[in-house]
């Protein structure tokens, strides 16, 4: 037994002939706070979707709390989206309680007591995620920062362990993405979450995580581009600026960028 929440043993993941990640080991400790950086296609979202359940991996071990993950996507893992999805029709607090009962039975058709309580716990979380005012707008009425807030609300009623966010502020404008910050490290602290989160924005990564992980090929076949995969190719415990590494990664990344 390990005291590892989240363990990857020599991950690998294809899609047909396309081989996305290879090679990929880590180990994670309940609380990190993980950022992820990589050129787009590089497979980041792959990973958190494999963590998450909704893909499978071809090779390897993927170990959550010491036992091989579950096939199912299930409640212990949350994701947001920087695209989110919600039911237009529904107030914002409605989008938040069928977020819980979504596998089990549908709000409107929730009745007395239960809906009530699921009302009342999304009332919670819109006040955790500081939305409780416009509880009872609806999705179109909402600005980029509010359906933010919205989603990781969807996300944490479900009382995940480990939250997944895939670039959940990229289309945020700068003041609104510094307020997002605020609220994810104050959630991260008080649930004891362990959070993934995806990013273009490697000050972001840098700021925001404990460990910082970069994406990558370590090896290109410039005739089968396919033939190999990314892997994790820096480890890096962050929360303090390290210019150095900071530089040595932004031009590792801005190199591909160029050669893309
Ligand atoms: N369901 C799928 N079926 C086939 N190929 C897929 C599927 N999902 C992803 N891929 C491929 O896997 C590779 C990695 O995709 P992924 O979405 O994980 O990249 P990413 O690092 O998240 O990129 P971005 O930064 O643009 O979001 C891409 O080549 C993509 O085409
Ligand atoms: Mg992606």
């Amino acid at each position: 037994m390990s005291n590892y929440q989240i363990e990857f043993r020599h991950v690998q993941k294809s899609y047909g002939d396309n081989l996305v990640l290879e090679n990929i080991n880590c180990q994670v400790k309940k609380g990190e706070f993980i950022t992820m950086v990589g050129t787009s296609g590089c497979g980041k979202s792959t990973f958190l979707k494999m963590l998450l359940g909704t893909e499978q991996h071809s090779k390897g071990q993927i170990l959550l709390d010491n036992q091989p993950i579950s096939a199912e996507p299930c409640d212990e893992r949350g994701i947001v989206f920087q695209k989110y999805s919600v039911f237009p029709h529904l107030s914002v607090r409605e989008n938040v309680a069928i977020a819980k009962e979504f596998e089990s039975s549908f709000i409107g058709r929730l009745f007395g007591k239960r809906r009530q309580q699921a009302l009342d716990e999304a009332d919670k979380w819109l006040d955790a995620v500081g939305l409780l005012n416009a509880k009872h707008k609806y999705p179109h009425e909402l600005s980029g920062g509010m359906q933010q807030r919205l989603a990781i609300a969807q996300a944490l009623i479900k009382h995940p362990k480990v939250l997944l966010l895939d670039e959940p502020f990229g289309a945020l404008d700068p003041g609104i993405r510094k307020d997002m910050h605020k609220l994810v490290l104050d959630l991260w602290q008080k649930y004891e979450l362990t959070i993934f989160m995806v990013t273009h924005d490697l000050e972001e990564g840098f700021y925001l995580g404990t460990r910082l992980w970069v994406f990558d090929k370590t090896r290109h076949d410039p005739h089968a581009p396919h033939r190999f995969g990314s892997t994790i190719t820096f480890d890096l415990p962050v929360g303090k600026t390290d210019q150095a590494s900071y530089q040595e990664i932004e031009d590792s990344l801005s190199l591909h960028a160029l050669s893309a």
